[in-house]
């Protein structure tokens, strides 16, 4: 199995597709405030895989409840329920698909192309269900059971091999070592400037507004994009620093995330100054 997922992301015969695929997605899910409500921006968490749960909970407890005498009802309630579900939840995968890396995308839409097999095969169902046709229903839904948790499993290699949509920067926190780490000379440090340093050999930007200094990670969670070569632009106010590789903007006295494809905030250091001298430490 770990062989072929690994074919799989090396297939560069999916890229034709893909990229066609990528370019209708980018093309229809256009205003920015959609594409961040879609990549969760407003909870600071992706919210493809909280969507997910609604769809795949209502599936396998109808898939339990197919087992049992007198649940038909309840079941055709519960496969309705994941099959309508399973709409948002897909459109806010295909917003996060469409920001991924070429192996990421490759792997990312077989995922797809399994869970939307799932889903034809759960509105058949349904549809079969609907009409009386019970037998049918089950074994429909049986099959899309399996074309769903095959979808699944590749969305946990995605996420947990692949790291897609993953935060990329906070593990680096486990390098910093305790304690009050020395930066720079307050007297030193330009206002409304970024300037990059490194603590324990993890890079850090600061950002100087006023003696409000913030100390931030550098790498972007998105994919690891260097912040430090961002711009710093004003969004809804606030001071934000917009990530060169793909656009995802951070505010800088917060971390939070303002705009995607990112939907992870990005982490801020504690800081002092000490006769002078700018500290940070781990939060
Ligand atoms: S690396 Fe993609 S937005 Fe920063």
């Amino acid at each position: 199995m770990r062989a072929l997922l690994t074919k799989l992301e090396q297939a560069s015969a999916l890229d034709q597709a893909g990229d066609r695929l990528q370019r209708t997605v980018q093309a229809t899910l256009r205003p920015q405030r959609v594409r961040d409500l879609l990549h969760g921006v407003f909870i600071g968490h992706p919210l493809h895989p909280a969507l997910v749960q609604v769809p795949v909970g209502s599936w396998i407890s109808a898939a339990v409840l197919d087992l049992m005498p007198g649940q038909r009802r309840a079941a055709t309630a519960l496969v309705g329920l994941g099959t309508v579900s399973a709409l948002p939840a897909a459109i806010a995968g295909l917003n996060d698909w469409a920001a991924l890396s070429r192996e990421q995308r490759r792997v990312g839409l077989v995922h797809a192309a399994a869970n939307a097999v799932g889903l034809t095969l759960y509105a058949g169902s349904l549809a079969a269900r609907l009409r009386g046709r019970h037998g049918t229903g089950r074994a429909l839904a049986y099959l899309g059971l399996g074309a769903a948790s095959a979808g699944a499993y590749l969305g946990g290699h995605l996420a947990y091999k692949q790291g897609a949509q993953v935060n990329q920067s906070i593990s680096e926190l486990h390098r910093i070592g305790e304690g009050w780490h020395p930066l720079a000379d307050m007297a030193n440090l330009p206002q409304r400037k970024l300037v990059t340093r490194e603590v324990d050999d993890v890079s850090v930007i600061l950002y100087r507004h006023g003696d409000e200094v913030t100390v931030m990670l550098e790498r972007c969670p998105h994919q690891s994009g260097p912040l430090g070569e961002g711009e710093v632009t004003e969004i809804d106010g606030h001071a934000c620093v917009v990530c060169p590789w793909h656009g995802s903007a951070f505010r800088l006295n917060g971390g939070e995330v303002m705009h995607g494809p990112s939907g992870n905030d990005q982490q801020i250091l504690p800081t002092r100054v000490v006769d002078g001298v700018l500290e940070a430490r781990l939060p």
